[in-house]
């Protein structure tokens, strides 16, 4: 986007606008190798190189945290050989180039998080960081006692032991049943194939929480924005030491400060 080379400067954190405007008038400032005094020249961080005494600068991008509801049908990458719809096709007004927390299959809805904030995406992804994921599942027929109870003591696929999780019925009719399924892991298909190893047909698959956020009443397509102190809450959640849980420490047994009560 072009800005005044100014406002430009300032964002970079190399003066003020007012200080920026004497910088530019000294001739101090090139962009793509020419120098510019004149004050309302515009230029683009994206495309332009703009030096200041000959040194590039560079600027932060923006940061932008995404929820959208994902609806089914449409993939979650940036680019699809072949020609299917992409998330970022629904962020209308979004200029930042972000990019999904994870994934959800092609056939799977629900709460996609997205951003431009790398390292944040990573921590989140981390497994180490254990984020609930909440799943509601329509299956075909009914779910026995004994489904619901492998499902949570964790079931085998080809990559493993599946974790234990929280399994819940929640409704039945005549043809289908809901059920509600919170992992921490973020395999691939995870939750379709734990259904399928212990006997059930997923038909409808739809991501309804990520740790404390809920989809709620949103609707498929729809997005928004975090608030900060969402944002805030899940940094937490990443950072060593924070009020969150923090990483989990595999293979480590705490020992207790204080002496167990008797
Ligand atoms: N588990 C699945 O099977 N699919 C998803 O999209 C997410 C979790």
């Amino acid at each position: 986007m072009q800005e005044r080379l100014q406002k430009i400067l300032s964002q970079a954190g190399i003066a003020s606008r007012r200080e920026s405007e004497t910088i530019i008038a000294a001739g101090r400032v090139a962009v793509n190798g020419v120098v510019v005094t004149e004050l309302g020249t515009k230029a683009d961080t994206d495309t332009d190189t703009i030096t200041v005494d000959g040194k590039p600068i560079t600027v932060a991008e923006k940061r932008v945290y995404l929820l959208l509801y994902k609806p089914v049908g449409y993939m979650t990458t940036m680019k699809d050989p072949e020609g299917r719809p992409i998330v970022s096709d629904l962020l209308k007004g979004i200029q930042e180039r972000v990019y999904p927390v994870g994934r959800l299959d092609y056939n799977t809805e629900g709460l996609l998080l997205l951003t431009n904030d790398g390292a944040f995406a990573n921590m989140l992804m981390h497994p180490s960081h254990e984020v609930d994921k909440g799943y509601l599942v329509r299956v075909s027929g009914h779910v026995s006692p004994a489904q619901i109870q492998k499902l949570a003591e964790g079931v085998k696929l080809e990559d493993g032991m599946t974790a234990p999780a929280k399994v819940l019925p929640v409704s039945e009719s005549d043809n289908n049943s809901w059920i509600s399924i919170t992992i921490h892991e973020g395999r691939y298909r995870q939750v379709r194939r734990m259904c399928e190893a212990v006997g059930l047909n997923v038909v409808r698959l739809k991501r309804s929480r990520y740790d404390f956020l809920e989809i709620g009443d949103m609707k498929p397509g729809e997005f928004r924005h975090l608030t900060s102190e969402e944002v805030a809450k899940l940094k937490r959640k990443t950072v060593p030491g924070g009020t969150g849980r923090g990483p989990r420490k595999t293979g480590v047994v705490a020992r207790r400060k204080t002496a167990p009560r008797r």
